[in-house]
């Protein structure tokens, strides 16, 4: 009996990294998996490799495509149980160097995005009195991240969103829980890219990069198999990092002394 088994879970950014290890895993426990991006070949592609899963193009920054990707999920499965914001981009730009794009870019996937999705899955949740909305966030909202300003602000966004959407839930009975998980580096395409970009534009600060701890896409995926399931019932309003320490004890900012 797999631990999520007979759930129906939509998971954004699902063709590629921490949505794409996360849509493996719910799938190989059981639940019906609606992998959700983008980049449609890449998704249509890997979709086809995972039993129990299936494709569905979306941008996540269009809030009518939210409202029609839920219907046809609703009217194929019957529910939705579990929603995973995953898509997410970043640019690598101090707050001197952002420009107003990279600002609404960043904004326009990771904010809004996940901000529609809540808001049109809230109705099929409270509906069927359960769910489980996971918000893929980052150590960046903690700490802050100097190097990636408007990805630390999205990041700090959804931490806020996250909790007033599980006190909603909880003050008014709904049943559904929203919880937000915080990785640091973990190794993805999104991060080999940003190493690429650094160690072109800033060899000294490409040397001490590789001297920090990266975790793996499959340590997110078991943290998001946790709060998809019964496990985690008592879990609501949390916000969960997966960092091998690096907020207890390793500082945003490279001090000069
Ligand atoms: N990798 C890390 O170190 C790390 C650390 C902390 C948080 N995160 C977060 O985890 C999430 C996944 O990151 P990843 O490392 O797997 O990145 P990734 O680049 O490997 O995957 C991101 C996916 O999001 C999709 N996407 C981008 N824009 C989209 C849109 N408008 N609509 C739908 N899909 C879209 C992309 O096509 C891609 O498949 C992101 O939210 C990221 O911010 C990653």
């Amino acid at each position: 009996m797999g631990r999520v088994a007979g759930k129906v879970a939509v998971v954004t950014g699902a063709a590629s990294g921490l949505g794409l290890a996360s849509s493996r895993l719910l799938a190989q426990e059981g639940a019906t998996v609606i992998m959700a991006d983008v980049n449609a070949e890449q998704g249509h592609a890997l979709a086809n490799e995972i039993e129990g899963a299936e494709f569905h193009a979306l941008d996540v920054t269009k809030e009518q495509a939210w409202i029609d990707l839920f219907e046809t999920v609703n009217r194929s499965c019957g529910r939705v149980d579990i929603l995973l914001n995953c898509a997410g981009i970043v640019r690598l730009a101090s707050i001197e160097q952002t420009t107003e794009d990279d600002w609404r870019a960043v904004h326009a996937v990771g904010t809004d995005g996940t901000f529609y999705g809540c808001k049109h899955v809230l109705p099929v949740m409270k509906a069927q009195g359960a769910g489980s909305i996971i918000n893929m966030c980052s150590t960046a909202s903690i700490q802050g991240a100097p190097g990636v300003f408007a990805y630390a602000a999205s990041k700090a966004a959804i931490r806020a969103m996250t909790k007033s959407i599980a006190c909603l839930s909880t003050e008014n009975g709904y049943g559904l829980r929203c919880n937000s998980i915080h990785p640091y580096n973990m190794a993805t395409p999104m991060l080999e890219g940003v190493q690429e970009q650094v160690r072109r534009g800033n060899p000294e600060a490409a040397a001490g990069m590789d001297q920090v701890w990266v975790g793996e896409a499959d340590d997110v995926a078991n943290m998001v198999l946790f709060l998809a399931s019964e496990e985690s019932k008592a879990v609501n309003g949390a916000a969960l990092v997966i960092d091998n320490t690096a907020t207890v004890t390793q500082a945003a900012v490279m001090k000069q002394v």
